[in-house]
């Protein structure tokens, strides 16, 4: 379906009736059902092969909205939402009784997001209800930004697809809870941790979103504890400077029999293409971490497509939205990172 009134009545219409829409937003593609109808909502889980724990967030295209789904709306998430708010950022508070068990998989939070791509919020209001949405990849692969992308994952397990363009951020929104004594990051996005402090004073960056968490350690975000973001190909992240890294790959690319050399890839940033020595495929420009939020997850379905079996990326700066970038690329790699030059602390 295209982004037309026409097809987003429709889209209205199969999400009412209890089924299930794949949708653009600004952050990536998500998979939408009725947020409050606990059998529209397990259809999700089943269509993503998403494990039941992990709960999803609800989708609002009106601040009054919000009101029904929390106890109550506390004076520093009011103030959150004046700032960020239509955005890429979510919000968890305690739910309240209308949220379906399905939807916060049993804790009692719920995430809430209002989102700001116009078409999403059409979509919103033509379904009449909150929309559960969580990203519409098969659980474990990168997140979608393209129809296509939504297309190649989700082919006979849903009702329909929205095509509404690339995404513009690319990746998932930033995720903050207030229902913890000091507010909490639990995944960073684009709305970044100085600009969450501008408006809460303080906040807690979750070990979790740049550590590897402990085998059973008790997680505050269920999302964050499986393997996520991967392709294919085995992926290590390379600090150092771009000689560096040119030395290390060689290097390595020589060693390499296992795969033969064809398969071998370097993830790298616009422009460095000529000096290095194996097939590129690009994620941004270096300087510019919204660049690289847009195409990362393209990029590493695109290594994919292409065969790559081993990869080696170029490390972005964790700074900003840099954080984002960084989070998803250390997940893609499975926490995999080679340290070239001296070591600063990100
Ligand atoms: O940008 C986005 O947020 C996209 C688009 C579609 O809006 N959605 C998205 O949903 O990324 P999902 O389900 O892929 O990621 C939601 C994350 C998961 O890590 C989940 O564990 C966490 O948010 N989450 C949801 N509800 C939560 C809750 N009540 N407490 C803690 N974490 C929660
Ligand atoms: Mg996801």
């Amino acid at each position: 379906m295209q982004n037309t009134d026409k097809d987003i009545a429709r889209a209205g219409e199969i999400l009412r009736g209890g089924g299930l829409v794949a949708i653009p937003t600004e952050t990536v593609y998500g998979l939408a059902a009725n947020a409050l109808d606990g059998r529209a909502v397990a259809k999700i889980f089943a269509a993503k092969g998403r494990p039941q724990d992990n709960p999803l967030i609800v989708h609002i295209s009106h601040i009054d909205q919000w009101d029904a789904l929390v106890r109550e709306i506390p004076p520093r998430a009011k103030a959150l939402a004046q700032a960020y708010w239509p955005g890429p950022l979510t919000i968890i508070l305690p739910k309240s009784d209308i949220i379906p068990d399905e939807v916060s998989a049993g804790l009692d939070t719920v995430a809430v997001r209002f989102p700001s791509m116009r078409a999403t919020r059409r979509i919103i209001d033509a379904a009449g209800v909150p929309l559960a949405a969580p990203s519409a990849n098969l659980s474990g692969s990168p997140s979608p930004t393209c129809a296509r992308h939504t297309m190649d994952d989700m082919r006979g397990r849903i009702d329909a697809v929205l095509d509404g363009g690339e995404c513009n951020f690319g990746v998932e929104s930033t995720v903050v809870t207030l229902a913890t004594d000091v507010p909490r990051l639990l995944r960073p996005g684009a709305v970044t941790p100085e600009e969450l402090r501008e408006v809460l004073g303080e906040l807690e960056i979750d070990s979790a979103v740049m550590g590897k968490l402990k085998e059973g350690a008790k997680v505050a975000s269920p999302g964050m504890k499986y393997k996520h973001y991967s392709p294919n190909a085995e992926v290590t992240i390379v600090r150092g400077s771009l000689s560096q890294y040119c030395d290390y790959i060689r290097n390595a690319a020589e060693q390499e029999n296992a795969c033969g050399r064809e398969k071998i890839f370097a993830l790298c940033f616009d422009g460095e293409e000529d000096q290095i020595p194996l097939h590129c495929v690009t994620y941004g420009r270096e300087d510019d971490p919204l660049t690289q939020s847009h195409r990362l997850f393209t990029a590493l379905r695109e290594l994919d497509e292409r065969g790559a079996l081993k990869v080696y990326a170029r490390c972005p700066s964790a700074d900003g939205v840099g954080m984002a970038v960084y989070n998803r690329l250390l997940r893609a790699a499975g926490f995999s990172v080679v340290q070239l030059n001296e070591y600063r602390s990100r």
